[in-house]
């Protein structure tokens, strides 16, 4: 897709982090946006804020976890602007760090919920009905090299989350490809160093009903500020991405048609032919977490 220009843009997630920042990228080039977020405050802060700078912009609270909800954020999109151009399936949680035996049964179902299931189904909400129009079109389906290039150890539940999009997205586009349909699918890894978003305290977007059934170890969650002065204690000077240029990277990948959007995308080659030779040695390529 060369322009953005009158395509119309959803992004979940879009009330803060990323999905903030590539909502105001879209908008810049001319898009129509629709930003969907679970945390009603946030989303209307974020549609104020954005709106601001002019252009076309909808905010609809969403919960991607439930099917109901997108199919009616579909139902939303479709009636107002007749099109879906760019579905950009980006929210996201996680829980604390933790040994896969310590993670609880509402860490597995408000994760996968969220962050996988969610994902399937932003797609079948909106992929039907954007192959129906003919036109051209994108999923980029936001993953994490945590889980879809390599897991952290200590980020089990996350990781597995995160390894399914992008494994879904890959199955997702080689149809999309070999239906000869006017849509491909691609996948976001957002990174180019520590991101400043709201990742850092996902647990405000926890539901009740799937709170956590024991207290997280000590340690295990830490705001941005807590882990990047906790770095420096020990000697160690983390680079920030400035969340507005990974957003324009994103928008520059779909641009090109990448199939992987990824800051220093290159040199995951390294970790990958790594895990590779591990894995076909018979040897489990992780070695230790964060915590070692
Ligand atoms: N921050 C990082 O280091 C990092 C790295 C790689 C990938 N990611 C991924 O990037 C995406 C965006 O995360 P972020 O870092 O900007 O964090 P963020 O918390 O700032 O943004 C995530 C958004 O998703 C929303 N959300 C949570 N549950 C939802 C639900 N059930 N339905 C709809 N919206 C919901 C949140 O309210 C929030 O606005 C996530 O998929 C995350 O996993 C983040």
């Amino acid at each position: 897709m060369q322009s953005f220009k009158d395509k119309v843009v959803v992004v979940t997630g879009g009330a803060s982090g990323i999905g903030k920042s590539l909502a105001r990228a879209f908008l810049g080039e001319g898009a129509k946006v629709v930003i969907s977020d679970v945390e009603q405050g946030a989303l209307d802060r974020t549609a104020s804020e954005l709106s601001a700078q002019g252009g076309t912009l909808r905010a609809i609270v969403t919960n991607v976890s439930k099917p109901d909800s997108v199919n009616a954020l579909a139902d939303a999109v479709f009636e107002e602007f007749g099109a879906c151009h760019v579905l950009c399936n980006n929210a996201g949680v996680s829980v604390p760090n933790n040994n896969v035996w310590d993670t609880t049964p509402n860490d597995w179902q408000w994760v996968l919920g969220v962050n996988l299931r969610g994902i399937a189904h932003g797609i079948q909400a909106f992929v039907p009905r954007m192959l129906a129009s003919g036109e051209e079109g994108i999923v980029m389906n936001t993953s994490s090299g945590d889980g879809g290039i390599s897991p952290l150890a200590d980020q089990s539940v996350y990781a597995s989350s995160k390894a399914g999009v992008s494994i879904m997205t890959e199955c997702l586009n080689a149809q999309l490809v070999g239906q000869n349909t006017r849509l491909r699918a691609c996948i976001f890894y957002p990174s180019g160093g520590i991101l400043p978003t709201g990742i850092w305290t996902t647990k405000r977007n926890r539901p009740a009903e799937l709170a956590r059934e024991k207290p997280a170890p000590d340690g295990a969650e830490m705001t941005f500020e807590e882990f990047m002065s906790g770095m420096k204690d020990i000697g160690i000077e983390l680079p920030v991405q400035d969340l507005d240029e990974l957003a324009q990277f994103a928008l520059n990948g779909l641009r090109e048609g990448d199939f992987v959007i990824m800051i220093g995308r290159e040199s995951m080659e390294e970790t990958l032919v790594e895990r590779a030779r591990k894995l076909a040695r018979g040897q489990c390529p992780i070695e230790h977490g964060l915590h070692g």
